[in-house]
């Protein structure tokens, strides 16, 4: 069992059966995400890839994460840039087996904002402020933003919010795609766990196949939806899920 909170820890992880409810606690820096925080996330992904379980992500004190360490920034030099510190860590908090939430209220930015984009699923509040200021600070969105947010909401979209550095509000971002849900910030939890509690009846092994194979790059379908398909076609879940159904018709 884990022991009590330690309200230091950059990211405070609670762990259930079928799901993790992870929180960036650093409230005093509006959670920026530091070299602490990246590596309490490759600790927690190291888990769930040996484990795999839904993952839930928020932030502590009402804001998501305010970027990046500007401070740890301000003294990373090219070198430090290669090695992609953030962006490494949202690749595989994007490729994590069960899918990943972002619960998001309030400031989402920069690397904050890109380690929303690795989820899979995002949701916020009324209060959300979601972008990507870097060119601001003299650099380039470089952990995940210039290619995925336009997966999210489009080639045009992408590039016009990438080069203003604007923030994108709450019903902008439902309206783009960008979110796919607003929730009061006393029901944002609740509503990732509802999201998570749907995920959770339904096969796991089936959850991974979808994630996967939707993740897949362009050229490998449908072989790799196909793959996946005849692995589950012969998987005990499959035989049992399909026979309740029927059963369930026949009675
Ligand atoms: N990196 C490092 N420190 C940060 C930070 C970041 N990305 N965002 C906020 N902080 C720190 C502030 O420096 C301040 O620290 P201090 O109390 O030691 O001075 C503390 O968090 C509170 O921030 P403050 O700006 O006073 O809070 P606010 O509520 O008035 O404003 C924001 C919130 C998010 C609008 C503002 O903090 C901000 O613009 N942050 C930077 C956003 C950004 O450019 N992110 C992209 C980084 S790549």
């Amino acid at each position: 069992m884990p022991g009590p909170a330690n309200p230091e820890e950059p990211l405070l992880v609670e762990r259930h059966p079928d799901r993790v409810v992870a929180t960036l606690n650093r409230p005093h820096k509006r959670n920026a995400i530091d070299q602490a925080t990246i590596d309490a996330l490759h600790l927690l992904c190291d888990e769930l890839e040996e484990t795999p379980r839904t993952l839930i992500l928020v932030g502590a004190d009402g804001v998501f994460a305010a970027g990046a360490d500007i401070a740890e920034l301000r003294e990373r030099r090219a070198a430090d840039a290669l090695r992609g510190i953030n962006a490494h860590a949202f690749v595989r908090v994007a490729e994590l087996p069960m899918p990943v939430i972002a619960a998001i209220d309030g400031y989402a930015l920069g690397g904050g904002a890109e380690l929303a984009y690795a989820a899979d699923i995002r949701i916020a509040t009324p209060s959300l402020a979601i972008g990507n200021p870097e060119t601001g600070l003299g650099i380039l969105a470089a952990a995940g933003a210039s290619w995925r947010l336009k997966e999210i909401v489009g080639d045009a979209r992408a590039i016009e919010l990438l080069l203003t550095g604007r923030t994108v509000k709450a019903e902008e971002a439902l309206r783009i795609g960008l979110v796919s849900a607003i929730h009061d910030p006393e029901e944002l939890l609740a509503a990732a766990e509802a999201i998570a509690d749907r995920i959770a009846r339904n096969d796991p092994a089936a959850t991974i196949a979808t994630k996967r194979v939707f993740r897949a790059p362009r050229d490998r379908h449908p072989a790799a939806d196909l793959e996946a398909q005849a692995e589950l076609f012969e998987s005990p879940e499959k035989f049992r899920r399909m026979t309740d159904f029927l059963e369930r018709r026949d009675r």
